[in-house]
Parts: C-alpha cells; sequence; structure tokens
C-alpha cells in the first residue's frame, strides 16, 4: 500500500473481533519494525507476545484497567520494552545528554510505529496501550529487571471503525526559520 494511504488509514482500534492472530504473522511485522533505526543500531527494542487466549485473559484482567481489559479483548497482546542505561549512555555508563534513557524509549516509539504501520498494510489493526501496570506485566512474562515497559499493543481484527480524531494545524506544531 502505498505510505501516504497507509499513514491515513491506521486508526487506534479498541473493538477486536474474536479471530486469532498467528505467531508468523506477528514475526513478520516484528521484522518490519526491526528496520527502524535506533542509537547506534543498538537495537534495544524488545518485545513479548501474547497469543494465548488463557494467558492473554490472565493479562488483560491483572495487567490493565478496566477500560483497556475491555477494548483488547480478542487482540493479541504485545509488550514491549527497552534495555535500560544503554543507548543514550557512555563507557562510564552517564547519560549523554539530559535525555538519558529517554533515548531508548524513543528507540523503542520509532519501532512501535513502523509495527502498527505494518500491521496495517497487513489487514491487522492495533491499539497503543500507555496506561498498564508494569510491575504486574513484568511479573506476569518475567521481563528483566534491565528492562524498561513501555506500550502494550493490542493486535488483532478490527470489529468497528473508528473516526479519525482531529490533528492539529501545521501552524500550531512547526515552525519554519
Ligand atoms: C503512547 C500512547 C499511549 C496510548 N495509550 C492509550 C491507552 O492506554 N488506551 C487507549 O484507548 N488509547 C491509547 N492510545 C491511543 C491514542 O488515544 C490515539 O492514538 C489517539 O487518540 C489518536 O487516534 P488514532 O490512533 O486513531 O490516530 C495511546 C497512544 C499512544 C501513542
Amino acid at each position: 500500500m502505498e505510505f501516504q494511504k497507509l499513514a491515513e488509514a491506521r486508526r487506534s482500534v479498541r473493538k477486536y473481533a474474536d479471530r486469532e492472530v498467528t505467531r508468523e504473522q506477528v514475526e513478520e511485522i516484528i521484522r518490519t519494525a526491526q528496520e527502524a533505526p535506533s542509537w547506534k543500531n543498538q537495537q534495544t527494542s524488545k518485545y513479548y507476545i501474547v497469543l494465548s487466549k488463557e494467558k492473554r485473559e490472565a493479562v488483560r484482567t491483572t495487567c490493565f484497567p478496566s477500560f483497556n481489559e475491555q477494548r483488547s479483548l480478542n487482540a493479541a497482546l504485545v509488550v514491549t520494552a527497552f534495555e535500560k542505561n544503554n543507548v543514550g549512555f557512555n563507557e562510564n555508563g552517564e547519560p549523554v545528554n539530559e535525555l538519558g534513557n529517554g533515548w531508548g524509549c524513543y528507540d523503542l516509539g520509532l519501532q512501535n510505529a513502523y509495527f502498527i504501520l505494518k500491521a496495517r498494510e497487513l489487514g491487522l489493526d492495533t491499539l497503543i496501550m500507555g496506561i498498564r501496570d508494569a510491575d504486574k506485566l513484568r511479573a506476569a512474562l518475567d521481563i528483566p529487571e534491565n528492562e524498561e515497559i513501555g506500550a502494550v499493543l493490542a493486535l488483532g481484527y478490527a470489529d468497528e471503525e473508528p473516526k479519525k480524531p482531529r490533528r492539529r494545524e501545521l501552524d500550531d506544531i512547526a515552525k519554519f526559520y
């Protein structure tokens, strides 16, 4: 699909059909996400993928507030994380600049952007969920302490057609010199 059309076609979907996403689909999407640039090509982004119905249910009911629990029903769940204190830090372990671990998060966000667009290209939809309980996710999926947990991506087949939320005017966000 042409990029412009793909970018416009992607929406946050908050209602999913009862249809399974396969491991092969998720692998294809992650391979595309890996095409994203990263700080010194360090590639510290990580994915914890919950496909089984039983485990999905356990994660949704224990790690999400009720609204995200409902919105991700029937979807596969992809917990994203990045290695802490790695990118954005020098060999002495000091932050290179004021953003510190913000750079690891930046790299993860870039990969996540590729992820949600590739999913749409394959006919799948997504919801980025930033409101989740990281400690409970860490315990449920055995995520190492040296990794910071980012968003959970719901991934599945849309059972709604959401409207596009309004975007800000270009003048509000861009200043040319
Ligand atoms: C970092 C981040 C966290 C988000 N967290 C949530 C969330 O917890 N629950 C939810 O329903 N939507 C969440 N969203 C989705 C946004 O509300 C959505 O992207 C925005 O309203 C624009 O709509 P669109 O994605 O359809 O363009 C999140 C989006 C981002 C980028």
